[in-house]
């Protein structure tokens, strides 16, 4: 069998934790690294920068954007921009990632917001909710790469019971219906748990419909 006549990858089902739908290694690794290369021509454009929270702290993951739409966060507040903090417009977001969404979202839309984090050693994101978008009935697909991070989910409203997760390299999870405005976070990562990023860490990806 040559290159051009490999099998599709067979799709892991979705294990359902409070309401998030989680696809283990639902990328295979050829996926996975394809999904680097794409990444690093959107950096090539649009560079990671390091966020201030609105309160004036620097915010530990770097991140940028793809889509029509970009998240920033700075003494103005959090929103969506349709420009990166040096100016130009946001890269366009790649196929292969829309590809992931058409295959897990259940909705019509597409994305307009490909939110990129990176975690380097000592990175986490605490506990939030994704509420800056105009419409909770889409959902947001979140893709993991790299290193092992630590997933915890909360609840609609503040405090009570967690539960957390290790999202792992191809993992995608997607947050719908119930678990759309359920707090998340990432408590830290595990350096070295993977090969993928030559230089190590962890990117996710978040894709959001905004308006
Ligand atoms: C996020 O909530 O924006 C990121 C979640 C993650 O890094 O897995
Ligand atoms: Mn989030």
């Amino acid at each position: 069998m040559t290159d051009s006549a490999e099998a599709p990858p067979i799709r892991p089902k979705a294990q359902e934790i409070r309401d998030f739908l989680h696809y283990p290694g639902w990328l295979s690794g050829a996926e996975q690294m394809a999904l680097v290369a794409d990444l690093r021509a959107v950096v090539a454009q649009a560079p990671l920068f390091s966020p201030m929270t609105p309160q004036g702290r620097p915010m530990s993951v770097r991140m940028t954007s793809a889509g029509r739409f970009g998240w920033v966060s700075d003494r103005r507040g959090y929103r969506y921009s349709e420009t990166h903090p040096a100016g130009m417009p946001w890269p366009a977001i790649p196929e292969t990632i829309l590809a992931i969404w058409r295959a897990v979202s259940g909705t019509d839309r597409d994305p307009e917001c490909c939110l990129i984090n990176f975690y380097g050693e000592g990175a986490r994101m605490g506990l939030h909710q994704d509420r800056d978008e105009a419409d909770f009935t889409q959902p947001v697909v979140s893709i993991s790469l790299g290193d092992d991070g630590l997933f915890r989910i909360g609840n609609e409203t503040r405090g009570g019971a967690t539960q957390s997760l290790w999202l792992h390299s191809g993992d995608v999870l997607v947050m719908g219906g119930a678990a759309r405005l359920r707090h998340h976070g990432i408590d830290r990562i595990a350096p070295g748990t993977s090969l993928l990023l030559p230089q190590g860490g962890r990117l996710n990806l978040t894709l959001r419909v905004v308006t």
